[in-house]
């Protein structure tokens, strides 16, 4: 997830364009750039680092004039954060300028067809190579920028929000957009563009928000002209009046980072899987794993180090890999790992999980993993973070900047990444056949839309987060791949409400639990339709038998528990292993709301950070 501005207008374009990109800063922040069009050439500056970075660098490197100008602050997918793979990008002639919010899946067979053409490329990214496609179809077509950027598009796969010029035709912008967030502000003869209206809501409150697989083209003195990439067609602009602050654009028009993150997870999944999930042609594609699947293939076992959040995507991944490939995991807590003289071979497997990529407890057992000789494999959410520079390789997921400290799309996109993992590995083994294969990564497709329909039941949430807001004590219990889950749940709870909470495996009921249980203690019982559900009727039965108060996650169309838990939330069906990433989402949905009524600080719980960089 990156930030794009962009201005045409009377007014100087720098001034506007870096205070719309420090504004955007939540959406990305590891390199940015800016690019000014002065009358007579094209000036560009980017840095790796922060847009106060790039402030510093800008005015002692470039002239600031000019009254056209785009800029981007990076959340790196493709290429690690640094100067070159920073945006804006030049064609290679130097006539156009672009800036990217996206991904493209199909860049690299692009930028080998463009290589044969004499195309050279500076960066590692999948933006130059888009900038190179429109510049060769504008040469090879003889077509206005507008048309080569609609010919261009058409040939890509992915998701894009796109701001390009042509320094030859300085008085207008091309923007574009498929999955990816673009408005336009509409001034007195002036245009703003950008991810959102933060950065031109203080210049007008006029606005287009395009619609997916819209381009429009923008010329000064001139008419917006929108058109549908497919087919030419032309769009009707929708011109919007906005009444939101600043601060609520930030947040997606939601009261916190939390509920807007939690809400991102169905495209967060989506964005994770991109491009790796190909289920129509039965395969996973991980580019990070292919030249390494011996060492997964061959291992004695694979243990997985992780912390909090992590640790719990971790637990469901034990469940998935033992399940699926049949490969022994073992999860530590790398707190625990890093110090008591673990035994490691080279003959081991270690995947270290991390939404910061800054853990020092996970960096340390990665460390004592590789001085052991064990092959590490990284899971992280930052590009060029600390863990995925030491691990060997790794998978990203692609959740985006995750601002609440309290982790939620990261661990939802966690549990993608080592699924796909797992499948590959199953596959490789041949422990599925084609067509369950792909039975499997078929419905693996299906779950941002279930995610969706999980979040619809937030009303009913809230109206439960409610009843139960002054509780002092909560219990959640799981069973099999939502044991994690429950463990999870409890985990959003404490830390964001600071209500004591534990979670169980629910057969442990028995073994001392049960003993807590009263009319004052809410139980949290993940009952879905797969794995041992009679099983978890029974645990039910027991605490409904000791007056216990029974909050029930189950699958939609449930009867059975329904006639006996207090409160019951339901979720889309879905495969056994899939179910955690639905499961999970009722439980984040009733911590964020008990905490909301409890007054808490929601995106920054008291004596927590949102990377524990420290021992
Ligand atoms: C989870 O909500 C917390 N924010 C915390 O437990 C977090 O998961 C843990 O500190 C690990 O962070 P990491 O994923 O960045 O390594």
């Amino acid at each position: 997830m990156c930030g794009i501005v962009g201005y045409i207008g009377h007014r100087d374009a720098y001034p506007i364009v870096i205070k719309g990109l420090q504004r955007l800063e939540y959406r990305g922040y590891d390199s940015a750039g800016i690019a000014l069009y002065d009358g007579a050439s094209v000036n560009l500056c980017k840095t790796k680092g922060k847009v106060e970075d790039l402030k510093k660098k800008a005015k002692s490197e470039i002239s600031l004039s000019g009254n056209l100008g785009i800029g981007h602050t990076r959340w790196a997918t493709h290429g690690v954060p640094n100067d070159v793979n920073s945006h804006p990008h030049y064609s290679n002639s130097g006539d156009l300028v672009i800036i990217h919010n996206g991904i493209i899946e199909n860049y690299e067979s692009i930028k080998k067809e463009l290589i044969k053409r004499g195309y050279t490329f500076e960066s590692d990214t999948d933006t130059e190579v888009l900038v190179n496609l429109i510049e060769e179809v504008k040469l090879k077509e003889n077509v206005m920028l507008g048309q080569a950027v609609q010919i261009a598009l058409n040939e890509v796969v992915g998701a894009y929000a796109i701001a390009v010029f042509d320094k030859k035709k300085p008085d207008e912008i091309v923007v574009a957009k498929l999955g990816s967030p673009l408005a336009i502000g509409i001034g007195d003869n002036e245009f703003f563009i950008a991810s959102d209206a933060s950065p031109f809501i203080e210049f007008t409150n006029n606005a287009i928000y395009l619609e997916d697989e819209e381009m429009a083209i923008i010329r000064l003195g001139k008419e917006i002209k929108l058109r549908k990439i497919k087919n030419d067609a032309v769009a009707y602009p929708n011109i919007l009046e906005l009444q939101m602050n600043i601060e609520e654009i930030e947040k997606g028009g939601f009261d916190h980072f939390m509920l807007k993150e939690i809400y991102e997870q169905p495209r967060a999944i989506l964005d994770t899987y991109r491009g790796r999930l190909l289920a129509k042609q039965g395969i996973v594609k991980m580019a990070g794993i292919d030249q390494h699947l011996d060492k997964f293939l061959n291992a004695n076992r694979i243990i997985i180090v992780a912390c909090g959040t992590s640790w719990h995507a971790g637990l469901v991944a034990e469940y998935i890999f033992e399940n699926l490939a049949r490969i022994p995991v073992e999860v530590e807590y790398a707190s625990e790992f890093r110090y008591r003289n673990p035994i490691i071979t080279e003959n081991d497997v270690v995947i270290a999980i991390s939404q910061s990529g800054e853990t020092a407890d996970t960096l340390a057992a990665i460390k004592l993993a590789k001085e052991n000789g064990a092959f590490v494999f990284g899971v992280c959410n930052v590009v060029g973070s600390s863990i995925a520079r030491e691990t060997h390789a790794g998978a990203y997921t692609h959740a985006g900047p995750e601002i609440g400290v309290a982790s939620t799309k990261a661990f939802t996109t966690q549990i993608t990444v080592l699924t796909l993992l797992a499948l590959k590995l199953a596959k490789e083994k041949e422990l599925f056949t084609d067509s369950q294969f792909h039975e499997y990564l078929t419905e693996l497709e299906t779950i941002p839309s279930k995610v969706e329909k999980a979040l619809e039941s937030n009303p009913l949430i809230e109206i439960i987060a409610d009843v139960y807001k002054d509780s002092t004590n909560c219990l959640y219990l799981g069973r099999g791949y939502n044991f994690p889950v429950a463990l999870e749940g409890a985990l959003k709870l404490k830390e964001i409400s600071y209500i004591h909470a534990e979670g169980y495996p629910a057969a442990e009921m028995k073994h001392g639990p049960i003993a807590l249980i009263d009319e004052h203690m809410p139980v949290f019982v993940i009952a879905t339709n797969k794995g041992h559900y009679e099983k978890v009727v029974s645990n039910i039965q027991e605490i409904k038998s000791r007056k216990g108060k029974i909050i029930a996650i189950v699958t939609e169309g449930d009867v059975q528990v329904k006639e006996l838990a207090d409160h019951c939330i339901e979720i889309p069906e879905t495969f056994e292993s899939l179910t955690p990433l639905l499961t999970t989402i009722p439980l984040q949905l009733l911590s964020y709301h008990i905490a909301v009524m409890r007054n808490c600080n929601v995106d920054q719980p008291r004596n927590l950070a949102k990377s524990v960089t420290v021992e």
